[in-house]
């Protein structure tokens, strides 16, 4: 399974934040943005890699991220150069995916809960079809969203309604086999002018072969699409890591953890940043041992 993290577009929606500053690269209290739906990939145990973005911000990403070789991973960039929609991601990554089933995530969605592991496995041990998730939300008319029959099966999946059929937006996290490049390729584009996700998904769900998993309420789905969302995203990762002591989607944390690098690559990259609460982090980690 190949990860992508599509990191573009134009954040106008957070200007004058995000004029100079890739939406993504916003910190979340501790962290840039990107590194919540990193952490996502990584605990998949998704380790190949592609990034896209803005020819302007793919080198600050290179600065930040690398090759991915620090956290045992192998990054790789591609440029995007103009917003035109999510389903681009798998025309853009067509030859990253290659054969391979993908996980498509957006650079600005953050997930946060106990049951996420378990969740991923689950998803990832579906080979065929598309697997997307459902989200309760009080307002889902920015969102796409998810409408069921009385039996729960999905009935229609629609991008933004005005007068959404349910609360269930659908949250950027997306699991595809391969046919997603072909299907990609051939929607058209929205009255927005994006050829949406929402389409893509419509497509499996033609085809009787679109998944969709509910996210119960002991998950956090943040939103960061507004000032007062990133704010609330920052106090809410700054709660929980200072009540429990536990980092959240400390990407270092999460490939030692999963055996991506060994403990004495741990206790070097915790060297470099030992100035910072989060190098300490690290380091007591490495100390401690898993
Ligand atoms: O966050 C979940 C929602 O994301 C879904 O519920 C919607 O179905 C989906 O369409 C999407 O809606 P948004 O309106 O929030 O998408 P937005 O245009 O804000 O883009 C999401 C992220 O992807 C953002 O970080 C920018 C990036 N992006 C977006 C587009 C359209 C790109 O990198 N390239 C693009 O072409």
């Amino acid at each position: 399974m190949k990860g992508i993290i599509l990191a573009g577009g134009k954040g106008t929606r957070l200007y004058p934040m995000t004029k100079a500053v890739s939406k993504q690269l916003l910190p979340i209290y501790d962290k840039p943005l990107i590194y919540y739906p990193l952490s996502i990939l990584l605990l998949s145990s998704i380790k190949d890699i592609l990034i896209i973005s803005t020819p302007e911000d793919i080198p600050a990403y290179k600065k930040l991220l690398g090759n991915g070789q620090t956290i045992g991973t192998s990054i790789t960039y591609k440029i995007q150069d103009s917003p035109c929609g999510l389903a681009d991601a798998f025309i853009l990554g067509e030859t990253f995916i290659g054969d391979d089933n993908v996980c498509l995530i957006l650079g600005d969605n953050v997930f946060y809960g106990q049951d996420m592991t378990s969740i991923l496995r689950k998803t990832m041990d579906r080979i065929k079809g598309a697997t997307i998730f459902g989200y309760p939300v009080k307002d889902a008319r920015a969102f796409g969203v998810v409408e069921f029959d009385k039996d729960k099966r999905v009935i229609s999946i629609e991008e933004k309604p005005q007068f959404p059929k349910s609360n269930y937006a659908i949250p950027g996290l997306y699991f595809y086999d391969n046919r997603v490049i072909e299907i990609a390729k051939d929607v058209k584009p929205s009255a927005r002018g994006e050829i949406e996700i929402s389409s893509v998904n419509n497509v499996y769900l033609e085809m009787n072969e679109l998944h969709v998993e509910l996210l119960g309420r002991g998950m956090a789905w943040l939103d960061t699409g507004s000032p007062e969302g990133i704010l609330k995203a920052s106090e809410y990762v700054e709660a929980v890591q200072s009540r429990q002591g536990f980092y959240i989607s400390c990407i270092e944390e999460i490939a030692w953890r999963r055996g991506f690098i060994t403990t004495e690559q741990l206790t070097i990259i915790g060297e470099n940043l030992k100035m910072t609460e989060y190098g300490k982090y690290i380091l007591s980690l490495a100390k401690e041992g898993k």
